[in-house]
Parts: structure tokens; C-alpha cells; sequence
């Protein structure tokens, strides 16, 4: 058996196609642009390329984009003033600071400085505590384009055994108490396996829907997966280059040996990770919708 592949790339296009008439809607029917501000600070090219990229996206959909590209050496203080400026600024519907910061600035009080409201990163301590008591405003981004390919998938989650790997603040733990809520596209049952798992096969062989966000290439190989389960691979790990200079990728899960166990697996690239944008995207346009519904002036 062969599985089928789950292609972020497809599920991404649909949703930000879906996006695209909320936006063209809001401003048909109130006027309403939304807006996301990314702030930059120094030039590791990793996170500029992401910050064009997230920018580029939002202009395609018809968001408005809004960049500070700040100096390596610019004080916490300044970070946090612009952050303030930003809380007000009614164009802004969502503001992204770009991680990591240099080391000088301490990221937990950028982040909490940031208006709840606008936190479409859904890294605020508000908004954590609202994704866990299941009154989510903003899902962090990669837990929600996981949830949408496992749902947009046709996989049932419902009393599913599903297990992940990894406990980390943005993927492990989030995905886990996403999956857990008692709403439609969640209520599974959840194991959270971690570096201290005594025998993670043990859980891994029971899992109808297997998610790995381990950081580790090769962390699930095919023993471990029950056949037929979907199989959400998170990681993204540099290893060389290809022929033509590019960086070349590989997943947590061995794919090759995998794809023959699995019902349904995501490649990598070109399946979690399209789904992040997207997912801030849609945070991006709710927030709008939201500052809409609020009776925003
Ligand atoms: N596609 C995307 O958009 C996207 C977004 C975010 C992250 N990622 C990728 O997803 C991966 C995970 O990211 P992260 O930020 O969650 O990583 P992280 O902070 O390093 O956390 C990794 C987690 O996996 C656990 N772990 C590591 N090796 C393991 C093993 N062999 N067996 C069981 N558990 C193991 C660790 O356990 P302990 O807690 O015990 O150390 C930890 O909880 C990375 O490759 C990252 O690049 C992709």
C-alpha cells in the first residue's frame, strides 16, 4: 500500500483562495482592508526571507502590508515603543515580531507587549490560556495548518487515537490541546510523547493519526507507524544541498519507508509548511473581522 499525500501546497492555495473573497467581502461590505505589520530586527536571512515571503502573501489575497526592517543593534526599549505605536495604529490588524531577536532583547516582553487582540501569532500568554480553556481567538499558526490538513484530508479525528511527538510551546503542546477540544475537527483522544518516553513505539503503533515535531530526521520510522494512519510530519531539517544550491529538506518521519505503512502522510516540503502562512493570513483577516464586529469606528 502506498499513501495518499497530503499536499499542503493544494490545501494552502484552497484556503487562501477562501481567504481572498473574505477580504474582497469586508471591503466590499464595510470598507475594511485588513492589515499586518512585520517587524524585522537585524538580517539573519532565514527570517528575512520569511518576512518577504509573509508579505508577498498577504498582497496576493488583497491584505495590506506593513514592514519595519529595524537595526541589529536597535534597543529593547525602541522595540517596545514601536510595539506601542503599532497596538494603535487602526491599520494595523495584526503585527508579527519576527523571532529570533538578537540577544539583548528579552522575546517574552516584546511578545507580551503585543495587543492580544492583535496577536495573530497566537504566542500571548491571553491567548494561550483562551486556546487551552477552548475559546480560541488566534491559533498559533503551524498546530492550526495541521489541524486544517488532517480535517481537509477526510481523516476522522473523532475518538481517533492520536499521538505527537514533541512538546514544544509552538508545535507539540498546542497540537495537543487543539486535537483534545471537545468541537468538530478535534475530539481525540491525545498522547504527547517527548525525549523521556520510555517506549515511544509503544505509543506511536497505536496512533490512527501520527503528527512529528521532533526536529530529528528520521525520529518515526515505519515500525513504528500502525497502518493507515495519517501522518502529519512537522520537521523541517537542513541537510546539504541539492544540485542547484538549494538548501535540501527532510522531515522527523523516514517518508520513503513510511508512504508503504501509512493511509495518508504529508511530504516535506510542500505539506506543513505552506499551511503556516496561510494560517497567519487567516488570523490576519479574523482579526479584522473581529475589529469589524466589535463596532470599530
Ligand atoms: N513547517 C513549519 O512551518 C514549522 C514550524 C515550526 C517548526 N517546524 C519544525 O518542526 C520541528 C519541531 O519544531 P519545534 O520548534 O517544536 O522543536 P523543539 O522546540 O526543538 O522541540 C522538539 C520536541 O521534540 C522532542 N523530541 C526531540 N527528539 C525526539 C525524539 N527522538 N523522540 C521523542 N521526542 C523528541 C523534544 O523533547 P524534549 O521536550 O524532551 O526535549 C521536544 O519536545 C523542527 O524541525 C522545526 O524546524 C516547522
Amino acid at each position: 500500500m502506498t499513501a495518499e499525500i497530503i499536499s499542503g501546497k493544494e490545501v494552502a492555495k484552497t484556503i487562501r483562495a477562501e481567504l481572498a473573497e473574505e477580504v474582497a467581502q469586508l471591503k466590499e461590505e464595510h470598507g475594511v482592508v485588513p492589515g499586518l505589520c512585520t517587524v524585522l530586527v537585524g538580517e539573519d536571512p532565514a527570517s528575512v526571507s520569511y518576512v518577504t515571503a509573509k508579505g508577498k502573501a498577504c498582497e496576493k489575497i488583497g491584505v495590506k502590508s506593513f514592514q519595519h526592517k529595524l537595526p541589529a543593534e536597535t534597543s529593547e526599549a525602541d522595540l517596545l515603543k514601536l510595539v506601542d505605536e503599532l497596538n494603535h495604529n487602526e491599520e494595523v490588524n495584526g503585527i508579527l515580531v519576527q523571532l529570533p531577536l538578537p540577544k539583548h532583547i528579552q522575546e517574552s516582553k516584546v511578545l507580551y507587549a503585543i495587543d492580544p487582540d492583535k496577536d495573530v501569532d497566537g504566542f500571548h500568554p491571553v491567548n494561550v490560556g483562551r486556546l487551552v480553556i477552548g475559546e480560541e481567538l488566534f491559533p498559533p499558526c503551524t498546530p492550526a495548518g495541521i489541524q486544517e490538513l488532517i480535517v481537509r484530508s477526510g481523516t476522522p479525528t473523532e475518538g481517533a487515537e492520536l499521538v505527537v511527538v514533541g512538546r514544544s510551546n509552538i508545535v507539540g503542546k498546542p497540537i495537543s490541546i487543539m486535537m483534545l477540544q471537545k468541537k468538530a475537527g478535534a475530539n481525540s483522544t491525545v498522547t504527547v510523547c517527548h525525549t523521556r518516553t520510555r517506549d515511544m513505539a509503544a505509543h506511536t503503533t497505536r496512533a490512527d493519526i501520527l503528527i512529528v515535531a521532533a526536529g530529528k530526521p528520521k525520529a518515526v520510522t515505519a515500525e513504528m507507524v500502525k497502518p493507515g494512519a495519517t501522518v502529519i510530519d512537522v520537521g523541517v531539517n537542513r541537510i546539504g544541498f541539492t544540485e542547484s544550491g538549494k538548501a535540501k529538506l527532510v522531515g522527523d518521519v523516514d517518508f520513503d519507508a513510511v508512504k508503504e505503512v501509512a493511509g495518508k502522510i504529508t511530504p516535506v516540503p510542500g505539506g506543513v509548511g505552506p499551511m503556516t502562512i496561510t494560517m497567519l493570513l487567516k488570523n490576519t483577516v479574523r482579526a479584522a473581522r473581529l475589529r469589524q464586529d466589535n463596532g470599530a469606528p
